[in-house]
Parts: C-alpha cells; structure tokens; sequence
C-alpha cells in the first residue's frame, strides 16, 4: 500500500501578543490563575481585518513552499476549522482561488480541535487510494470573535493562528503508520457555541480529555505495533498544560519529548497541532525519522490520534 506522510508545512502566528497582565485588564482574572491552572502565559489575537481564510493562506504559502509543491498541483483543500469566515462559502474553497489551487476541490471540516486530525485521514485515505497526489490540509482559527468577555472561565484559553500541511506520497518506512478517529455526541452540549460566544463546561471536558487522550493515544501506538518505548516525540492539543501532562504521563515520556506551545498560543483549536509541529520543526526537536504521535480532543466531543513516522 501507498504511504502518505507530511510533505511541507508552515503557519501563521499573530503579531498581536494578548498577555495575562493585559487579561487582567480586561476581567477578572490573575496571571497566577491562568498559569497554574492552564499553563497559558499569552495568546495572539489577529487584527479584526484578517479573518480565518487569511491566516489559512499564509500558513499554506509556506507549507507549499517547504513541499515544493506548485499551487497548480494540488488537486484538495481540506480546512479545519470551526470558526470559518462565514457559514459559507468554505474557507477552502477562498484560498483555493488566493492560492491560484486551479484543480483543487475544496472542503471544510467541522470536527474542533481534533480537526486538523480528521483533515489529515481524509487527505490519507484520498492519496491512499490513488485518486489524489497533493492534498493540503489546514487548522485555522479565529476563536478571538467567539470570546465572551464576561465569562472569566473560557476568554482566557483562546487564540487565533493556522498551520498547514500538504500531504503525499513518502518512502516505504515513512508516513501515517496508524490513525484512531473518534466522536462522542452525547457530549455536545459541553463545548459549544451559543449565539455569538463559545460556552464551555470545563470540568466535564478536562475529564473527557484526560481520559480519552490517554487511551487513544495508547491504542494507535498499539495499532501501528509499536510500543510506547518507540515514541520519539509526543505533540498533544494544546489547551491544558494539565491536561498535556496527563497524556504524557501515560505513555511514560520524559518531559523533553513532548512539545509545548501553549504557554506561548493559548488553544487555538485546529491549528494547534500544525501550529506547533511547525514550531518543534523549526527547533530541531522533531527529527528523520522520529516516531511522532499527534492526539488532539475538543467539541463533538471528537478525538483523533495519528502515528508517523518521519
Ligand atoms: N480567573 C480567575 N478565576 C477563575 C477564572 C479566571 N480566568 N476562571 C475560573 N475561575 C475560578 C472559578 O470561578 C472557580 O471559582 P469558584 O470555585 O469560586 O467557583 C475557580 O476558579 C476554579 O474553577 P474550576 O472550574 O474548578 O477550575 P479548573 O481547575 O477546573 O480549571 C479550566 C478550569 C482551566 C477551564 C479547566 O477545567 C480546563 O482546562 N478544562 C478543559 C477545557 C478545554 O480543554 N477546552 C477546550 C476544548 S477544545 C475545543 O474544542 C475548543
């Protein structure tokens, strides 16, 4: 069978830093609080005037650029994201005219903060088969419009970014050994969005995450028949450093080998995975092959867990 793997990446990062101290400006709130209970120490907002679509094209100029892969050559665009430009048209199907994509189809995917997670199986599953070669996958999020500055609990985990990837084909050892994708809808009502805002019942999602990313986790590393020794590199959604470090701890990893961004984004979503697999790219921390586990949770509830090698 065809291995698919990453091919290029690249990311969008805000200019505007948001810190606790600028937080504690705004509500109720202390940098203490937000960083022992959350690990969080600043986010990035984007400007009002650069929507999702916006932040998705620059991230995917440069996961281009690294894949050496013309915009032409793309034949899908797969967004994630929940907070798109508009209901419709996708936010895909605007960057595939900015990118000048001719013959890409484009998608948006709705699945939170696992998004990038379920964009990156869809691009697999169309490589996989021999129908597509080149397929982007973005996460990209603007979650700044939906905060709801009169509740405490949610205003200060958010932030805006993208990060992109375009996926292919890779050698025989390399790629996507093994996925886990998951949904459990009888959780919807724990993140979600009311009107204009984002409400969330944080406990029952900390505890849906601390469980659910441990065990997927576990079950695709089993699943590509390796063991939790073999992992190289761990990168988790970054929303909870707490919830980080729980993940961490069941797969027995010294704190060197999982990546951390959200002291520095916040949780940004679907681009949190890409955002920070650029970051630890970029930093040397990611290396040929590594064997690295991505595991990403959020609203659905969704998770999905992926095994690479590099
Ligand atoms: N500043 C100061 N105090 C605060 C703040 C704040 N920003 N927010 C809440 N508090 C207070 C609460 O009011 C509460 O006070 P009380 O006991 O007097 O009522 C106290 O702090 C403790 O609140 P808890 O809810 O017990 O705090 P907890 O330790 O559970 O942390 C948190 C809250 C950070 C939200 C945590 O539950 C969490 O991270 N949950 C998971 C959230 C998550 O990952 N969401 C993303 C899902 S992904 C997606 O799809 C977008």
């Amino acid at each position: 069978m065809l291995n698919v793997g990453i091919l290029g990446m690249g990311s969008y990062v805000p200019e505007n830093v948001i810190t606790n101290v600028d937080m504690e400006k705004k509500i109720d709130t202390s940098d203490e609080w937000i960083k022992t209970r959350t690990g969080i120490e600043e986010r990035r907002f984007a400007p009002e005037h650069h929507d999702t679509s916006h932040m998705s094209y620059l991230a995917a100029k440069d996961a281009l650029e690294m894949a050496n892969i013309l915009p032409e050559e793309l034949d899908l665009i797969v967004v994630a994201t929940v907070t798109p430009d508009r209901p419709f048209p996708s936010v895909s199907a605007v960057i595939q005219d900015q990118l000048g994509a001719k013959k890409a189809a484009a998608m948006d995917i709705s699945a939170a903060c696992s998004g990038f997670m379920y964009g990156m199986i869809t691009a697999k599953q169309f490589i996989q088969s021999g129908d597509y070669k080149y397929v982007l996958v973005v996460g990209s999020e603007k979650l700044s419009k939906l905060i709801n500055w009169d509740d405490r609990n949610t205003a200060v985990l958010f932030g805006d970014g993208a990060g992109a990837a375009v996926l292919g084909q890779v050698s025989e050892d390399k790629g996507i050994l093994a996925f886990e994708l998951g949904a459990d809808g009888g959780g919807c009502e724990h993140i979600t969005q009311e009107g204009p805002h984002l409400t969330m019942n944080g406990r029952e999602v900390f505890k849906f995450a601390v469980r659910q990313m441990g065990e997927s986790a576990l079950s695709v590393i089993e699943k590509a028949g390796l063991t939790k020794e073999d992992v190289d590199y761990l990168v988790p959604h970054q929303a909870n450093i707490r919830i980080m470090e729980a993940s961490r701890q069941r797969l027995d990893l010294p704190e060197e080998k999982m990546a951390k961004s959200v002291h520095k984004y916040g949780n940004t979503s679907a681009a949190s995975i890409p955002m920070t697999l650029v970051d630890e790219l970029k930093n040397g921390k990611i290396k040929d092959g590594d064997i690295v586990v991505l595991v990403g949770f959020g609203a659905g509830l969704t998770w999905g867990s992926v095994v690479l090698r590099w």
